[in-house]
């Protein structure tokens, strides 16, 4: 832990160690974030040592500012639910809050150690923070799914996107319940993962990275006028050679104020052999007219209320 450095308190610092409340390095990988009333909630694989080996576990994290969270608990908390055998895999969970059912919906990717499974795992809860209760398992409009990302839009409805290593990388509409999916909206045939969809200004801008593991590589963005395309060319976010600064997207993150509207690109900078280590890259992008930029990593910090965000400058 010694490369990293603490997060200053009030500020979002890119690639650092980032405390909870309790001053422990947040848990929360390949994760989500919903916003329920004024909380926002962040989801993500819980990663801490000394856990039971044989169980997976979904954080589940509290902030009212996106700055300083306290940790709520494991969220869910599950063993092998599908006879997948040892190293089974639990991973880039997210939540949807249903207001017809008033029940929350958890997406999970669920696989065995090879990955060959490729299905979708789904959980319930009518609390924010859980207890989940694992519901099935299943193949989304039955095609292989690995890495998973969640898109609200601006009129609440919800979609899955999914990795399909055959094709692309697809988005899909949850249906009524949540508990499944109900209408393929495109396919995107661009072999993408860490999906993850903002709507800002009459546009939407899709962004992923390429098939590369744990490592880092150049994450790039699309955009259309509509969910089902057609879709541009992907394009760079940032300078290619730089590898999205050793980041792999989660979901762009958008933040409402009175003001103005932040989007946030929030990725994962994965240590492999010491995946407690992995660390957060939050940063606010540039973005309108069809143009997406992620800068320089650099510390900032938000005004939840107005919407602004700021660079610390030292
Ligand atoms: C990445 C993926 C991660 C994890 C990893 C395993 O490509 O985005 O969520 O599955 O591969 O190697």
């Amino acid at each position: 832990m010694n490369s990293i450095h603490a997060q200053n308190t009030n500020s979002i610092n890119p690639g650092a160690l980032w405390p909870d409340a309790d001053g422990n390095h947040i848990q929360a990988h390949g994760g989500g974030i919903i916003k329920i009333g004024k909380a926002y909630y962040w989801y993500g694989e819980q990663r801490a040592q000394g856990l039971d080996t044989n169980q997976r576990y979904v954080s589940c994290y509290a902030s009212n500012d996106l700055i300083h969270w306290k940790f709520s608990g494991n969220a869910l908390q599950l063993s092998d639910p599908e006879n997948l055998g040892q190293s089974w895999v639990l991973e880039r969970p997210k939540v949807y809050y249903n207001s017809k059912t008033k029940k929350y919906l958890m997406y999970f990717h669920l696989d065995n150690s090879s990955y060959k499974a490729a299905r979708v795992g789904i959980a319930v809860s009518e609390n924010p923070a859980g207890p989940f209760r694992y519901v099935k398992s299943f193949r989304p409009l039955d095609h292989e799914s690995r890495d998973i990302g969640q898109f609200i839009d601006d009129d609440g409805t919800a979609y899955l996107v999914f990795e399909d290593r055959p094709f692309g990388f697809r988005i899909a509409r949850l249906a009524d319940d949540y508990m499944s999916l109900d209408k393929e909206i495109c396919l995107i045939k661009e072999h993408m993962e860490g999906g993850a969809i903002v709507h800002f200004k009459g546009l939407y801008y899709a962004i992923g990275s390429a098939l590369t593991g744990w490592r880092a590589n150049p994450n790039k963005y699309a955009t259309a006028t509509s969910l089902e395309g057609p879709w541009s060319d992907f394009k760079d976010i940032a300078p290619p050679e730089k590898n999205t600064y050793g980041a792999q997207s989660t979901m762009m993150l958008k933040v409402v104020g009175a003001k103005t509207t932040t989007i946030i690109y929030m990725g994962d900078i994965w240590k492999p052999k010491t995946q407690w280590e992995s660390a957060y890259l939050w940063m606010p992008v540039e973005i309108g007219e069809g143009k997406l930029w992620l800068p320089e990593p650099s510390p900032w910090t938000l005004d939840i209320k107005s919407g602004k965000y700021e660079y610390i400058t030292k």
